[in-house]
């Protein structure tokens, strides 16, 4: 297979993603080449490389329920350079592991950092959308020595929101999620506040709001990069309908929602959940398909 020169290759995925992959690999126009993937009965992959490789490949692997996706990535990666790929690109709308950025206590393992380095060494670009980065600043700190390029989702959250209520009032959970509300807040000329979070646990989390803000009256969205367990946005919702909030939605770009987190949210008094496709689930409405496309057109992508 030839691919274009200075183009992006084909979009190689597995069976999974075949929705998101075949949108981007059309808005491309390139083919899209799916990855065989049997999983044995003792949870071992064998995997199945497609018929024709290019020198240039984009592989679409989302690091949602990462150490399955990682072993496969261990196996497919040099399997692909075997059959000739020399440039590959990893698109991975949700980036695992990126919360880890410190020790927090004494001993941890920096997650971010070793994963960081794991992908530099198997893909000469990594292309994500609001990766949670917090105490460093670009992914390609992440990736040393590679393309390392974050998209953002925020505005087109901000777009989209707008075009339901204009006078929404969008609002960060947390200090982390102050750039993406700001970012979209600007794209959706929306008001926009950011609370505090003291996180005690996995599922334990406090929520402080904004001081002096008044919320008697408005519809609030919550803005975040990712809800997991959710408690995170139902603490927030709780908290904005304590003080009056005539309904509170949701949006955020990565839609985990992990066990119980959705019908947690729901009881929290959340209305609407809105959410992009990088993640696959019922609150998609926004594509990010378009911000990958316009970063994929070319090799190497585009952006920081
Ligand atoms: C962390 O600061 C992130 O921005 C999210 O707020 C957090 O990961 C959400 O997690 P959960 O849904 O488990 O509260």
């Amino acid at each position: 297979m030839t691919t274009p020169r200075g183009g992006p290759g084909p979009v190689l995925h597995f069976a999974d993603e075949a929705p998101l992959a075949g949108a981007l690999a059309q808005a491309l126009r390139v083919p899209s080449l799916t990855v065989g993937c049997h999983r044995f009965p003792d949870d071992e992959f064998r995997l199945t490389l497609p018929s024709s490789l290019p020198a240039t490949a984009v592989l679409l692997r989302g690091l949602q329920q990462p150490n399955e996706k990682l072993a496969q990535l261990l196996l497919l990666v040099p399997a692909l350079r075997e059959a000739g790929v020399e440039r590959l690109t990893l698109v991975a709308p949700y980036l695992a592991y990126m919360r880890q950025d410190m020790a927090f206590l004494p001993r941890e393992v920096v997650s971010q950092r070793h994963l960081g380095r794991a992908l530099a060494t198997w893909f000469d670009a990594v292309v994500t959308v609001d990766p949670h980065l917090h105490r460093v600043a670009t992914l390609a700190e992440v990736v040393p020595g590679r393309k390392g390029v974050a998209l953002s989702a925020a505005d087109a959250i901000g777009a989209f929101v707008a075009t339901r209520d204009p006078s929404a009032l969008l609002l960060g959970p947390d200090e982390e999620s102050a750039q993406w509300v700001r970012a979209a807040a600007a794209a959706g000329s929306l008001e926009h506040a950011v609370g505090r979070k003291i996180r005690h646990g996995d599922h334990e989390v406090e929520l402080r709001l904004p001081q002096g803000l008044n919320l008697r009256g408005r519809a609030v969205v919550l803005v975040d990069d990712v809800a997991s367990t959710g408690r995170t946005l139902a603490a927030a919702a709780e908290g904005v309908l304590a003080q009056g909030a005539s309904r509170v939605d949701v949006a955020v770009t990565h839609a985990l929602f992990v066990g119980e987190a959705e019908s947690l949210i729901r009881r929290a008094g959340v209305s609407e959940i809105w959410s992009t496709d990088s993640v696959p689930h019922a609150s998609n409405v926004i594509t990010i398909v378009p911000l990958l496309a316009r970063a994929l057109a070319a090799w190497p992508p585009v952006g920081r």
